[in-house]
């Protein structure tokens, strides 16, 4: 029996620290209110000529570093984003893989939003255990900076840019115990990019987006979000998908050392924690300092905590993760990488 295990975790963020002030400058809300509603307190922007690719890269070189290997030894890149480098192709996993001088190996996207790093790892799981690659690289790479509207007070405080990555490998013993893909889309509208590239421009405004959002404007190409709808149904779904596969493995949260979610709010996270009985110490949290990088959230969170000495060795994880679409998943994992 073949066993995939997380060999390695790193993550990058850009170098422009944006403050809750930042905001106070040009809308109206403040540093209060951010904290409060969200535990927001700065976010990274990328710069202007900065892709969602070069960030990719300089998580994944450091990924691949401290996997004890080369990039000749990758036999996959999968990178989970929504903010592609380009329109529909190529895809940023080609990007990255280039850019890391990988060639002749496969390389794809996933876009399952903010659940994108737990898709990919299930993808990854499937290779590396069915004995088909040996190693995987799984970048979630944002630039989310470019999707934002900054005269939308109620969406652009709360995301940032950054990416994570891991190597994925053979181990000898388990390494990810579970994991658990899902997704709803018939909660689509509530959080999503209006912009129709299937349709033509004449035909955007019948767009079911726009139904649902009000009239098309000439922002749809932004991000918009229906925050207050999707907060409780993301507070109800990450809460049961962790009982879930909590109880699929006959487990309870005293069983986990960590709890790994989705950096998208702390009122989110809290109160998912206080459904599942876990304390304060158990909780990974990173929301405060990157805000939500989507797809880069979960490996962004596992290495902040990883580089602040969080993690043993073999300590059980459980990821568990939300985002457009809708899209939920969530998984058990031993911290191999520690
Ligand atoms: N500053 C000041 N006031 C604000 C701001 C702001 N930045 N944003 C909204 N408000 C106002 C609203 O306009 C509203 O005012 P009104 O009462 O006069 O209409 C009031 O604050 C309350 O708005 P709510 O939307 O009810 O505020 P809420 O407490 O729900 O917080 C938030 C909003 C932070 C967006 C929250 O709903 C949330 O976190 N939602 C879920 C986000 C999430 O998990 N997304 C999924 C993953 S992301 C992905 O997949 C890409």
């Amino acid at each position: 029996m073949l066993h995939a295990s997380i060999k390695s975790i790193a993550s990058y963020v850009p170098k422009n620290c944006i403050s809750n002030d930042f905001f106070a400058q040009f809308l109206e809300t403040s540093d209060e209110w951010i904290t409060q509603r969200t535990g927001i307190k700065t976010r990274y922007f990328a710069d202007k000529e900065q892709m969602g690719s070069d960030l990719g890269v300089s998580a994944a070189k450091l990924a691949i570093e401290r996997a004890n290997i080369t990039a000749k030894d990758i036999d996959l890149v999968i990178c989970a984003t929504i903010n592609p480098d380009f329109f529909a192709m190529p895809s940023t996993a080609c990007i990255i893989a280039a850019k890391l001088g990988i060639k002749n190996t496969p390389a794809f996207d996933i876009s399952a939003a903010c659940t994108g790093f737990v898709y990919a790892l299930s993808i990854a799981k499937g290779y590396i255990e069915s004995g088909i690659y040996n190693h995987i690289l799984v970048v979630g790479a944002e630039k989310a900076s470019g999707v934002l509207d900054f005269s939308d007070r109620t969406t652009c405080v709360l995301f940032g840019d950054g990416a994570g990555a891991c190597v994925m490998g053979r181990g000898n013993q388990v390494g990810i115990k579970d994991i658990h893909i899902s997704a709803d889309g018939h909660f689509s509208h509530l959080l999503c990019t209006p912009k129709s590239f299937s349709n033509n421009i004449q035909h955007e405004a019948l767009s079911v987006f726009n139904v649902m959002n009000g009239e098309a404007t000439n922002k749809n190409q932004f991000l918009k979000m229906k925050g207050n709808e999707v907060f409780k149904v993301a507070v109800r779904t990450i809460a049961n998908d962790a009982k879930d596969i909590l109880e699929r493995n006959n487990m309870s949260a005293d069983d986990l050392d960590y709890f790994v979610p989705h950096q998208a709010n702390l009122r989110i996270i809290q109160s998912v924690a206080n459904t599942l009985g876990l304390p304060d110490e158990k909780i990974i949290l990173s929301v405060q300092k990157y805000g939500n990088t989507s797809a880069a959230s979960i490996p962004m969170a596992l290495d902040y905590a990883y580089m602040n000495g969080k993690f043993k060795h073999r300590d059980l994880l459980l990821l568990d993760a939300f985002g457009s679409g809708f899209t939920w998943g969530s998984a058990l994992i031993y911290a191999d990488f520690a």
